[in-house]
């Protein structure tokens, strides 16, 4: 077992194990007293872990109780929140018990904002089951659903009290979703750690679950040290939105619909990269990309795709951050205005 302790305002530990999913139950009874609990799950989750994860809360005392919402990212919104609330007070949950989201980025978000509202704000545990949620969203506090303005417009900063990572569960994941998450490691390798980078060069789709424990442990101390350094967003926090502000644009023009969030990052990095870098690092970049199956450009025009970026959170009173990684392992956050950044991406 590897764990790894997130040194944040409420410090958590991280544990990464195979076939940790049974043993839920006795881990979560080392972090909190409380014998009763909700978890959180979608459709595709309930059907293939659920099962796992009650009857290892039952083994340790602890009853449950379990939500299960429609899978994809339209059901992270406030009626689906509010369904939460409904079924936490029908089951009478009190600031002593507590929630575990077991699923995808979309479950960890919305589980953590609930958890971080309800009651003003009672624990919870994070089980992601998705490459993405390892890595990325099931650690750092991030919590948010979506409302018709935007993306994550509604939020809170709530760390978990514990996390606990079986990879074993992504052996289920569509490759899509895999391609999804490993854009998210490809990024890590970029804004920090060059080796990283280097052991995704090697791989490709077919042949990363041999390294997949290894990865998982450095992204997620990768995040780590990022997130204790700023954990509340407002300065090297930003490195991790490397690619980020032009692949929501990127997702937005395509309504969301068969394009992942991954797909959008993989190929904002691209665009990036291809304007501020030296051509060989673009093309290191796109090759490693391709190996595990993700889009390099776009057929979106950038004069389509810029209006989105200057309303992304990422914005500050008329000034826009971006990423570039001029050196692979190597992030530096670029500060200009809406103008400027237009004028640079339009060349
Ligand atoms: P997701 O939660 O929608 O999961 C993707 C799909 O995989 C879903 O259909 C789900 O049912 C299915 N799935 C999940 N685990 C599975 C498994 N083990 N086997 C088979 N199917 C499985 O998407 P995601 O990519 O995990 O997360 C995306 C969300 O995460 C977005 O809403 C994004 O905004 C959010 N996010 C948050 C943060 C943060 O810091 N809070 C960071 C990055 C992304
Ligand atoms: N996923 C970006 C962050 O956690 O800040």
């Amino acid at each position: 077992m590897k764990s790894i302790r997130v040194g944040t305002s409420r410090p958590y530990n991280i544990i990464i194990e195979r076939g940790s999913l049974s043993r839920s139950g006795e881990l979560i009874s080392a972090v909190t007293k409380s014998k009763k609990a909700v978890i959180v799950t979608d459709d595709n989750v309930d059907r293939l872990y659920s099962r796992t994860l009650l009857d290892s809360l039952e083994k340790s005392g602890i009853q449950a109780d379990v939500f299960v919402f429609p899978h994809g990212e339209q059901s992270k919104d406030l009626r689906v929140l509010g369904e939460i609330f409904d079924f936490l007070c029908e089951k009478r949950i009190t600031r002593s018990d507590f929630l575990i989201a077991l699923g995808g980025g979309v479950v960890g978000d919305i589980t953590g904002f609930a958890a971080a509202s309800f009651l003003r704000g009672i624990d919870f545990v994070q089980i992601p089951t998705t490459l993405l949620a390892q890595v990325d969203s099931s650690v750092g506090g991030k919590t948010a659903v979506d409302i018709p303005g935007g993306k994550n417009l509604v939020g809170a900063f709530k760390q978990p009290a514990l996390v606990i990572c079986d990879s074993d569960t992504l052996k289920t994941l569509p490759r899509p979703e895999l391609s999804c998450g490993m854009a998210e490691v490809i990024k890590y390798g970029m804004i920090r750690d060059e080796k990283l980078f280097g052991i995704c060069e090697s791989h490709n789709i077919d042949s990363i679950d041999q390294v997949m424990d290894d990865i998982v442990y450095t992204c997620i101390d990768i995040k780590r040290q990022v997130v204790e350094n700023d954990e509340f967003d407002r300065g090297e926090r930003m490195t991790l939105n490397f690619g980020h502000t032009l692949g929501h644009a990127i997702e937005s023009w395509h309504h969301y619909t068969d394009y992942t969030h991954g797909m959008g990052v993989a190929v904002g990095m691209c665009l990036i990269t291809e304007r501020f870098c030296e051509r060989e690092i673009t093309e290191r970049l796109k090759k490693c990309l391709a190996a595990y199956e993700l889009p390099v450009s776009t057929e979106a025009p950038m004069d389509e795709l810029l209006p989105f970026c200057s309303t992304d959170k990422k914005c500050a009173s008329g000034g826009i951050s971006f990423i570039v990684c001029e050196k692979i392992g190597c992030a530096e956050i670029r500060k200009v205005t809406v103008g400027e950044f237009n004028r640079l991406m339009e060349r």
